[in-house]
């Protein structure tokens, strides 16, 4: 024991539970074991190898010394703000109050620095991304969910109602964090119906004290209803006009542009462009990791200057985003064969097969050389990581493990 830790800081494990999972499925495999791993949460080939975009990669290799190795403005470069958020809002003239962060994760840490005061306690959906707990925790606050509606189901709007009365009762502040559309895990994203119930649900709840609704957009370039995903966003920029609730957009370069380990995002407020908001986010940059990567911000802006670079991106989107219903569909095909509930991927890397006792299921689908993530919900499934001819092997392994269960 290292007693120059300090003792709250002392018992975390020693990796982090999905790349635990994952280097024990690669682990395996490379013994010579024939397994099926869908721990991983990057976009692979049908081969297993990583999808590295070229369109960006040959921008990426244009890059000139100037624009790498200077050091960016401590709040990003504003033209690339501008256009990170105009990949999704055109129609917007500018970022509002924003700033450049290392990817989504930074994004959501500087949300919970300025948004909350230490002790309490962000909203998000039951199932989310692990890591926002470890966000939450690393700041010293407190994570409350309310349930994402089942495959087919409508938003449960009393639970949502209480989740956000509750919150707002017991610290006069709610942050909501929503990673719509294409949830990771789930992989589907809200209906229009359910959406509009819950932005209504913000907007009584904001008599009542300050709302910030911080969406993570994490996964939206790659889904099967790239119409469905305008409307939503549509829904979010008519939202974030009325002003009643802080709007904002958690924006990333790691699956947009598969740059992963550029560390690149930004977090945006494109309704609020208040001094003060901005001020506040600039002093966290400055005091958490001084500016962030000029490379990656460079290279967006030559995409912005470059019409046939960003017709290939989305002719690359749309390829993967094909590649990945496709596993969506051999998966659900495959579990209908073995008499189990279709799982109706939307968007993202990921879907989610409900069960009890996931951490049992899983360990006994390792048993069987298949590698899933066990979440409170049930399995995590990534199909950014599996071929389609995987499926049936899943579900037959599936059926046998909860047929023994
Ligand atoms: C839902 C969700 N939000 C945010 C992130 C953050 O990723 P990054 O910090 O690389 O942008 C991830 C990454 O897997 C994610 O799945």
């Amino acid at each position: 024991m290292t007693a120059q830790l300090i003792p709250t800081r002392r018992s975390f494990p020693a990796d982090d539970p999905i790349f635990a999972l994952n280097a024990e499925a690669m682990a395996r495999k490379a013994a010579g074991e024939s397994v099926l791993n869908a721990t991983v949460g990057a976009l692979l080939d049908e081969s297993g190898q990583l999808v590295v975009l070229d369109s960006v990669m040959e921008l990426w290799r244009e890059l000139g010394t100037m624009e790498v190795a200077p050091y960016a403005p401590i709040a990003g470069d504003p033209a690339f703000l501008k256009a990170l958020v105009r990949r999704h809002w055109p129609q917007l003239d500018g970022p509002g109050a924003a700033c450049a962060t290392p990817g989504g994760s930074g994004a959501l840490a500087l949300s919970l620095k300025n948004f909350l005061e230490p002790g309490q306690s962000l909203l998000t959906t039951a199932p989310f991304w692990g890591p926002y707990a470890t966000l939450a925790a690393e700041n010293g606050m407190g994570l409350a969910t309310a349930p994402w509606p089942e495959a087919g189901g409508p938003l449960d709007a009393g639970a949502w109602h209480a989740a956000l009365r509750q919150l707002m009762k017991r610290q006069g502040r709610v942050l909501l964090w929503l990673n719509d559309p294409c949830h990771n895990p789930t992989g589907r994203s809200l209906s229009a119906e359910d959406r509009a119930i819950l932005l209504d649900l913000l907007r009584g709840l904001s008599s009542l004290g300050p709302v910030t609704l911080l969406l993570d957009f994490a996964y939206l370039d790659y889904t099967r209803e790239p119409e469905a995903v305008e409307a939503a966003l549509g829904d979010y920029a008519a939202f974030g006009a009325e002003g009643c609730v802080l709007v904002g957009a958690s924006l990333s370069l790691s699956k947009s542009m598969t740059l992963y380990g550029a560390r690149c995002g930004a977090i945006a407020f494109p309704w609020r462009a208040e001094p003060a908001l901005q001020a506040a986010l600039t002093q966290s940059c400055r005091g958490t990791w001084s500016n962030c990567a000029k490379a990656p911000q460079s290279l967006l802006l030559r995409l912005e200057k470059d019409g046939k670079a960003q017709a290939r991106l989305a002719a690359e989107h749309r390829h993967w985003s094909e590649v990945l219903a496709a596993r969506a569909q051999a998966l659900d095909a495959a579990l209908a064969a073995e008499g189990m509930k279709a799982l109706h991927w939307q968007g993202g890397f990921f879907v989610t097969v409900a069960t009890a006792g996931s951490e049992a299921v899983c360990g006994g689908l390792k048993a069987e050389g298949v590698f899933t993530v066990p979440l409170p919900e049930g399995l995590r499934v990534g199909i950014c990581g599996m071929r389609a001819s995987e499926a049936p092997r899943f579900a037959k392994a599936l059926r046998k493990v909860l047929g023994a269960s």
